[in-house]
């Protein structure tokens, strides 16, 4: 059996990130680490303080959040501070101010060191935006995941229709705008923007079904390591 690897897989909002690395894990026997719901759990934690409009005007404020805060997963449940917060973070308002949060290098710094620590013994699927440049530029496979913006709002509809069983849900307009312009936040940043490591495998997930780009970076990983 060859060494187990590390996985990085990076892209734009609602490319299939987390679908693809939460089954690929499932079937390699790894660790699936979704860095996006960490960084909702920091934004959370600001909400809830009422930390976000001191913020604005004086970054250094995030220092007590960061020196306090514990994330971590039980399973594929987030927990932040003890409390199992998966269905908080995907709340509107922590979608929205999530990039914001991001951009702050002292939140990077923190969730880098907690990132790499995550991923010492390796054998780990991670997903995020900066995963294959920044937190493990030494991965032994780096996947860059895009899709249309049209076809990502309607898939993030779709999912938003089912979990909301009849209640409203935004349009596929409004979804789209979030979507672009979330993605142009994080590619404009300075600290950890979203951008393809020259290395990385881009795959086109507009027109495949789950399986097929399942399937196709489950290959990319069994020529690495071997069956
Ligand atoms: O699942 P979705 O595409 O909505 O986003 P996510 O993966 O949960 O990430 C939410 C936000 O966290 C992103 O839009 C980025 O602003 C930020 N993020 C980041 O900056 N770096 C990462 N490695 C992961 C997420
Ligand atoms: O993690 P990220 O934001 O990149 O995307 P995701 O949450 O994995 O995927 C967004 C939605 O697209 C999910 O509801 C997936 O089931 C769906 N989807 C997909 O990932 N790939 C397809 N080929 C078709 C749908």
């Amino acid at each position: 059996v060859k060494k187990p690897i590390i996985v990085a897989i990076d892209g734009p909002a609602a490319s299939g990130k987390s679908t693809t690395a939460k089954i690929l894990a499932g079937r390699l026997g790894y660790t699936y680490i979704d860095t996006g719901a960490m960084f909702r759990s920091v934004t959370l934690r600001v909400i809830r303080e009422g930390l976000l409009e001191a913020l604005r005007e004086d970054e250094s404020r995030i220092a007590g959040v960061l020196q306090s805060i514990t994330i971590g997963f039980r399973g594929d449940r987030v927990i932040l501070d003890g409390e199992d917060v998966s269905e908080a973070i995907r709340e509107n308002q922590v979608s929205r101010e999530v990039s914001f949060i991001s951009s702050l290098k002292p939140v990077r710094d923190k969730l880098k060191e907690l990132q790499q620590e995550m991923g010492r013994k390796r054998g780990i699927v991670m997903d995020g935006r900066d995963i294959g440049t920044v937190i493990f530029p030494d991965a032994e496979l780096k996947i860059f995941l895009v899709a249309d913006p049209a076809e990502r709002a309607k898939r993030r509809h779709a999912e938003l229709s089912l979990k909301a069983g009849g209640a409203a849900v935004p349009s596929l307009e409004e979804l789209e705008a979030e979507i672009v312009k979330r993605d142009k936040d994080d590619e404009e940043r300075t600290h950890a923007p979203l951008r393809r490591h020259p290395d990385a495998v881009v795959v086109d997930t507009s027109k495949l079904t789950i399986d097929e780009q399942v399937g196709f970076v489950h290959d990319l990983v069994m020529k690495l390591v071997g069956q």
